[in-house]
């Protein structure tokens, strides 16, 4: 992927941060090694930092939607409360069962519950208050991940969205269809008066909306 911080910096910047597990370190290499697109998952860096917020957090219950194979989830599911769950939705069932592998592998089965299918039609059957949630799927899908979750999620709660720079290509002149969709995302959370924004230019970009 074309990083929006140069190689060196983000190398320095992994270097100057708590390093994977060996579980995440495992499941990384894993993933470069079996999936055709690895690129996909969020990576030492993007994942140290997801695991930070939850700990700053404390979230009970956390929605990720796009599970892959797994890595985000066990991230954001470090933070969690003593008895917290974090769900996560993916419609493919070959990285599913190896995020269930890793999971399992990682002690962190009784805190992660995987489900297979369209997050559109999963999201509605999902009875809890979130207190996080990472929207990190199909990018034309992420607005009407918002509009399902919003009512889902607690006042003071956190919506992340994966992606929001599209690789640079949501300021270029002709975007793409990935990088369309991200525009209207964070002009949608731009002009939702019941949320605070920030969007952090970290790694693709990530939209952080406070539910206030
Ligand atoms: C960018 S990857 C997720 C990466 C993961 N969160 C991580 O950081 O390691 C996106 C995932 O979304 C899943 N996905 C795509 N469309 C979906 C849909 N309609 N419903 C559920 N999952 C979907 C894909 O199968 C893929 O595994």
């Amino acid at each position: 992927m074309h990083l929006l911080t140069s190689e060196i910096i983000n190398e320095y910047c992994e270097q100057h941060s708590t390093p994977e597990n060996a579980v995440l370190h495992e499941l990384n290499r894993q993933t470069h090694l079996q999936t055709e697109l690895p690129v996909m998952l969020s990576g030492h860096l993007q994942g140290r930092i997801l695991s930070m917020m939850s700990h700053m957090l404390r979230p009970k219950y956390i929605l990720e939607i796009g599970t892959f194979t797994g890595y985000s989830a066990m991230c954001l599911a470090e933070g969690l409360q003593e008895n917290g769950k974090l769900i996560s939705i993916d419609i493919n069932e070959e990285t599913t069962e190896m995020a269930t592998h890793f999971i399992a592998k990682n002690n962190m089965q009784e805190k992660i519950e995987l489900h297979i299918g369209k997050a559109i039609d999963i999201m509605p059957t999902l009875d809890y208050e979130f207190d996080l949630v990472f929207i990190d799927a199909d990018k034309p899908g992420y607005s009407n991940y918002f509009n399902i979750v919003i009512d889902k999620v607690r006042k003071g709660g956190f919506i992340l969205a994966d992606n929001v720079l599209f690789h640079g290509d949501v300021v270029s002149e002709k975007p793409g269809k990935n990088a369309l969709a991200m525009q209207d995302y964070n002009k949608k959370m731009t002009a939702d008066n019941r949320l605070e924004n920030v969007l952090l230019p970290i790694r693709d970009g990530i939209m952080v909306s406070r539910k206030k």
